[in-house]
């Protein structure tokens, strides 16, 4: 007689340590899901219960990405949520739109250590750049639970996992850092190092955000550059003025009007010069 022993899937995370580390106070963990955001918001109450929570995967099936896109992901990328209680974020909501900027600053002040000798940028809104190959998208939602309003903000990156079975499309603008360099990185530590930077960034625009705000600037990849933003079914010509302080796009037209756009796609921008 032969016995089967079945191995119970071992996650490729250390849970404890994610929430000894980082302040995260509930992993809700699933081997496969479709979309953490999306099993997120169908969980927003209990998770606020325990925020800030985290809704992670190994394998994420269906992603959802900004407007009616989906994120592209297979086993090896990084793809998870952070439910935060709104009231604790201590950002007036006129100035939300920092959330998904502060997000991206710390993604790409926790992935350039992987990708040495690589210029790493973020692309407002919010997504980051190695080069001009985007290796991180952040879908940022807002939703009310009863008198509670959550926040809850989609990380995906490419890590591990390899873009070339990607449709052509993805893999034209997309990079993973297994292909950028060959390594396979520790996701327990990468996705640890996102979220302390998040924590301290949080923590540092509100003692000193004019630093913060510098910081988001200069690792802004569109400052300077002529670009096309896409809002509703507008667009807007432009260079490229910055970020100001609510976290909106400042943009100067060709007839030197100065404007400022809190959402929007830029879909061209000036290659490097
Ligand atoms: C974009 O660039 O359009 C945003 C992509 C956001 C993808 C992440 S992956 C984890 C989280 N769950 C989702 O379904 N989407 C976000």
């Amino acid at each position: 007689m032969t016995t089967t022993v079945r191995e119970l899937p071992v996650p490729p995370f250390d849970l404890p340590l994610i929430c000894r580390q980082t302040g995260i106070r509930h992993v809700e963990y699933h081997e496969t899901l479709e979309s953490t955001n999306r099993l997120a918001v169908s969980l927003l109450k209990p998770l606020l219960e325990v925020a800030p929570a985290l809704v992670l995967t190994a394998n994420q099936t269906a992603g959802r990405g900004r407007g009616s896109n989906q994120w592209w992901s297979t086993a090896g990328a990084l793809t998870f949520s952070i439910v935060l209680d709104a009231e604790s974020m201590d950002l007036p909501v006129e100035r939300r739109a920092m959330i998904s900027l502060l997000t991206g600053l710390a993604v790409r002040n926790a992935v350039a250590p992987l990708v040495p000798n690589r210029t790493t940028a973020i692309k407002w809104p919010n997504d980051v750049l190695v080069g001009e190959q985007k290796i991180c998208g952040i879908l940022a939602e807002q939703h009310n639970a009863g008198d509670r309003c959550g926040v809850i903000i989609g990380i995906g990156v490419n890590v591990n996992n390899s873009l070339s079975p990607a449709p052509m499309e993805v893999r034209q603008r997309a990079a993973s850092v297994f292909d950028l360099t060959g390594q396979h990185q520790d996701l327990t530590a990468v996705l640890i190092a996102i979220v302390a930077e998040l924590t301290s960034l949080k923590q540092r625009l509100s003692r000193s955000p004019a630093a913060v705000l510098s910081e988001a600037n200069a690792a802004s990849i569109l400052n300077g550059r002529e670009l096309v933003l896409q809002t509703g079914d507008r667009q807007h010509a432009g260079t490229c003025r910055g970020i100001d302080e609510d976290g909106a796009l400042v943009l100067e037209t060709a007839a030197g009007t100065i404007q400022r756009f809190s959402g929007g796609s830029v879909v061209t921008w000036q290659a490097e010069r």
